[in-house]
């Protein structure tokens, strides 16, 4: 599996890898709104064989610190299990640590997020639209920095819950 920077030529092959993932278009039209206003930080995919199998996205959060958000996560229901998913989250990690972020946010299933150090209850004192079990957060260097405040993740979400 080569994990690389998305490129221009990519675009339509993710969209409709994502949709296929998700079973409906939201998560593409979240794709489509983050990258028309410029709020993607990092945009990796993974390629198996020449073929896209896999797509991932961190996006600016307004946040007490430097915080990035991961979504969407994606991979092609043909390639499931195989540790794409497992890879691109990795990768986006460390993507997130270059770009000097202290943290990233995540709105998921805790059964698979957990596994990477993404916390729920480290995320709870935090307000957000998305509060709740399923919004997580991972400090990227130590102990953050304040675990109470309020973050906002990019307007291109609004809507899409
Ligand atoms: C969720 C997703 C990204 C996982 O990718 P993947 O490449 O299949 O995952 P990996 O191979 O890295 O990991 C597989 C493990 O994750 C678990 N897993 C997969 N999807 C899961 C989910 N939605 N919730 C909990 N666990 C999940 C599998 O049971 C497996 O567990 P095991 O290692 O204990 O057997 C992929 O299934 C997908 O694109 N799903 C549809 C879109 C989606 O839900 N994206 C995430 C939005 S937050």
């Amino acid at each position: 599996m080569l994990l690389r920077p998305e490129t221009p030529s990519d675009i339509r092959t993710i969209a409709a890898m994502t949709a296929a993932a998700f079973g409906d278009t939201s998560e593409v039209i979240l794709v489509e709104r983050l990258r028309a206003a410029g709020n993607v930080c990092a945009a990796i995919v993974a390629e198996e064989d020449g073929e896209l199998v896999g797509h991932v996205l961190l996006s600016v959060m307004s946040a007490p610190f430097m915080a990035l958000a991961l979504a969407p996560l994606a991979v092609h229901p043909l390639c499931e299990r195989r540790g794409i998913g497992a890879a691109l989250v990795r990768a986006a990690i460390a993507a997130a640590t270059e770009f000097g972020a202290t943290a990233i946010f995540v709105l998921g299933d805790p059964d698979y997020y957990t596994r990477f150090g993404f916390s729920a209850a480290l995320a709870d004192g935090f307000s957000s639209r998305y509060a709740g079990e399923n919004f997580m957060v991972l400090p990227l260097s130590g102990a953050l920095p304040v675990t109470t405040g309020e973050v906002r993740h990019a307007a291109a979400f609004w809507g899409l819950d």
